[in-house]
């Protein structure tokens, strides 16, 4: 069984993803997390033109494996880790070495809990259920602002807020697999839900496609 997870930055996605695929006995695996890898490789490199940053990216994306998942490097989970994962995440050949990645990784594992922004649309167009996870811009700022300060960052609300936007902007208007909702998933909006609400909602789909 699939479950595909989509959805923006600081939805809430990524935290429900991991305790539903608990809850299930699912594994569970976190497609931004092989964009944010591929990105990582490339900060603090400086590139001549766009081509040697695509070259760059593609080399970075073939090295990626959904392997050894569990101990990524903090700068993958940066502020800098998202952008330049969004950054490389517009190129359609990196796309499509990361989307091959996670279909073999379902297929050796059978079930699996995955999320993304292009699970339920292009990576597991049939999975078996599909949620689309949304909350208001300012509550997703307010979460990732409190995930940052409490790594000790100093990134104010008003930075995250921006870079927040920024991101929603390049996932959602990029021609490879923009960010969208599947037409058949449902629709979670996280605002003014806790986590074990979400969970619990989400529990409601997956019990009765189960049953
Ligand atoms: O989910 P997360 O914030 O870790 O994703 C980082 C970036 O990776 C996203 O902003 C997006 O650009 C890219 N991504 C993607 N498709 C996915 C998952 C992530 O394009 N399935």
């Amino acid at each position: 069984m699939i479950i595909a997870i989509d959805g923006p930055e600081a939805s809430g996605k990524g935290t429900v993803a991991k305790l539903i695929a608990q809850k299930y006995g699912f594994l569970h695996l976190d497609s931004g997390l092989l964009y944010r890898l591929t990105g990582v490789n490339l900060i603090g490199q400086i590139f001549q033109d766009n081509a040697a940053f695509v070259k760059a990216a593609i080399a970075a994306a073939h090295q990626i494996t959904t392997d050894n998942l569990d101990n990524p490097p903090a700068q993958a989970r940066s502020m800098q880790g998202g952008i330049m994962a969004s950054k490389v995440a517009v190129i359609p050949e990196v796309r499509n070495l990361i989307t091959v990645l996670q279909q073999k990784f379902a297929a050796q594992q059978g079930s699996a809990v995955v999320d993304g922004r292009d699970i339920g649309t292009v990576v597991f167009p049939n999975a078996d259920l599909k949620f689309w996870v949304i909350a208001s811009l300012e509550s997703r700022a307010s979460r990732r602002f409190a995930d940052y300060q409490a790594k000790g960052k100093a990134d104010t609300l008003a930075q995250v807020t921006a870079a927040i936007e920024a991101r929603d902007h390049r996932d959602s208007t990029r021609a490879a697999s923009p960010m969208k909702k599947a037409q058949d998933a449902h629709l979670i909006d996280t605002t003014k839900l806790s986590i074990d609400g979400v969970v619990e909602a989400m529990s409601a789909y997956i019990d009765a496609k189960l049953a």
